[in-house]
């Protein structure tokens, strides 16, 4: 079955370049801002035209955007997962409906991946995580082990979180942050170690 991607901007790019390197046949993509156009040199089309029973994968950076057209592209599609050829999946982990995990990242064994989280390149998950859905763990991040990244968390390019620790729904760490203690729901915090940011 032909593949659509679902959102053609950065993400949408190196989703394909997972989908070439697993040679899985792309359709094309689908993305409201830029239908009508071509992105190397596939179509995209408006989300509603989505064929039935369409394998999709949402390639959309943000968590709780891509949990929202998630929902919408389930009532015509079927989620997809794309785990990259050079990637490592440890043994009893889970990849859940239309997870992505990209080149070079490692999720180690007994791991939980929800439906459409993302494991970016060269980032880590260790052992016994939990990650619910639409959790993102951004390039170069180190997840340790036993770490539960709740809905829609995003974990920034090159952060480390520590053994153990729970992360709340929708939070966000930032970029190189070094995550000592649990992280409260919706909270962003930066640093090492990291503390919340203060709003502006
Ligand atoms: C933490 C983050 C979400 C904050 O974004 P934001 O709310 O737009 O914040 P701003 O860019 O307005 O920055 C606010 C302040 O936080 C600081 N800051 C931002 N990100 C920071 C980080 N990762 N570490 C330390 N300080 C940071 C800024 O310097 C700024 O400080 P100032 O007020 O003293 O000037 C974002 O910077 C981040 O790190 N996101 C992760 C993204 C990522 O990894 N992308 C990679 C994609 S491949």
């Amino acid at each position: 079955v032909d593949l659509w991607i679902a959102g053609a901007g950065g993400v949408g790019r190196e989703v394909l370049d997972v989908a070439l390197a697993l040679d899985t046949a792309v359709a094309g993509f689908v993305d409201d801002g830029c239908s009508g156009t071509a992105v190397r040199g596939l179509p995209v089309r408006p989300m509603h035209e989505l064929p039935e029973r369409a394998a999709f994968l949402v390639a959309i950076g943000d968590p709780e955007a891509r949990l929202r057209v998630a929902t919408r592209l389930e009532a015509v599609g079927e989620a997809a997962t794309l785990v990259h050829p050079r990637s490592i999946v440890g043994p009893f982990t889970s990849v859940g409906a239309g997870a992505l995990v990209s080149g070079g990242a490692f999720v180690s064994s007994s791991v939980e991946l929800g439906p459409h989280t993302q494991v970016h390149y060269n980032a880590t998950v260790g052992h016994d995580c939990v990650l619910e859905e639409g959790s993102t763990v951004l390039p170069g991040a180190n997840v340790a082990g036993a770490v539960r990244l709740g809905r829609a968390v995003t974990i920034g390019s090159g952060a480390i979180v520590l053994q153990g620790l729970t992360i709340g729904d929708g939070a966000v760490v930032g970029a190189g942050a070094v995550v000592t203690k649990d992280v409260a729901p919706g909270t962003t915090v930066v640093g090492n170690p990291a503390r919340p940011l203060d709003p502006a």
